[in-house]
């Protein structure tokens, strides 16, 4: 999502979502969880834990019952932040709007976590952290992978909603559908070629875009059952949810990280601490996520 309102809606919408990115099955996927459990240090109750782009305190969710000295989430959006108070109580917050992570509160901690989150500052942020950590301090961060499982799924989403947008799905729709009053006959007809023209490209559709078909062929094969008021409240609401859930999917998509990315972020005074690999899941092919740390000696 390119706008901090953008987010702010997000959270707003899903005040509890402590599980932004779920398996095949619609539920968490346990492998972060354990990614998690098995890399934080194990003697934590002296330690200070910052989360980047904490969202509504995921990450300090799965930490559950493990012991900081001081946790702190950092996000821009408010909304997240007031839920990540609710969630873990004891946690502060720092909002952070600006497009530059605040160096003067970083230096302050001992372990710097992200999910999913400090790529959105852009590769500059990861490369230039180590320049904002405290000796002896770690950064370990899961961030999304170019080309990989969950880029691949959105990616395919969003090409769903281009192709819509590209035909004027909306649009066109919205025409036939006011002829179900002001020309019945001629109705049947365009409908007939609209719904068939969506079928030609049955193969682009998924998720959002799917829904549209499915939703459209059933209001317009069976638009006498409907009040047409109704029928076009559907087709205008849709068009305005799948613009949010296309602006959504879009930034996954741009946020996440290549190989040269990577390359670059690690490169120069500090390529020797950085370790940087794929991230997988079982049964999965493609790399999840990029598993970066670094640790500042
Ligand atoms: C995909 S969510 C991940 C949230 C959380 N880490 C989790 O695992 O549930 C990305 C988060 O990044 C935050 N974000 C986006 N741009 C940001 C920025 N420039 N500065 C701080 N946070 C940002 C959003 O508000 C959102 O909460």
């Amino acid at each position: 999502m390119g706008t901090i309102d953008d987010w702010n809606q997000y959270w707003n919408e899903n005040p509890d979502s402590k599980v932004l990115f779920t398996g095949d099955d619609g539920k968490s996927i346990l492998d972060f969880e354990h990614f998690w459990s098995k890399n934080l240090p194990n003697e934590t109750a002296m330690q200070s834990v910052i989360d980047i782009a904490c969202g509504a305190g995921a990450l300090f969710q799965i930490f559950g019952d493990k012991r900081f000295h001081r946790k702190v989430g950092l996000d821009c959006s408010v909304d997240a932040l007031n839920s990540l108070k609710k969630n873990v109580p004891d946690a502060q917050v720092i909002l952070n709007k600006a497009s530059q992570l605040p160096k003067e509160k970083l230096i302050e901690f001992d372990l710097i976590v992200s999910q999913f989150g400090i790529e959105y500052l852009g590769a500059e942020a990861i490369k230039n952290m180590p320049t904002m950590m405290k000796e002896g301090s770690r950064f370990i961060a899961l961030c999304h992978y170019k080309n990989g499982h969950i880029y691949s799924r959105y990616n395919r989403e969003k090409e769903g909603m281009e192709t819509l947008f590209e035909i004027h799905a909306f649009e066109n729709a919205l025409q036939i559908a006011d002829l179900i009053v002001t020309d019945p006959n001629v109705y049947e007809d365009r409908a007939k070629q609209y719904l068939s023209h969506l079928s030609t490209l049955d193969n682009k559709w998924c998720a959002g875009s799917l829904h549209f078909v499915n939703g459209i062929k059933q209001l317009f094969l069976a638009y006498k059952h409907y009040e047409h008021s109704d029928i076009l409240a559907w087709i205008k609401g849709f068009e305005q949810q799948l613009e949010t859930i296309y602006r959504r999917v879009s930034a996954i998509c741009d946020v996440a990280l290549s190989t040269s990315d990577i390359k670059e972020i690690t490169n120069g005074k500090y390529s020797d601490s950085w370790v940087v690999r794929p991230f997988l899941l079982k049964n999965k092919n493609l790399p999840v996520a990029w598993d970066l740390r670094f640790k500042k000696e």
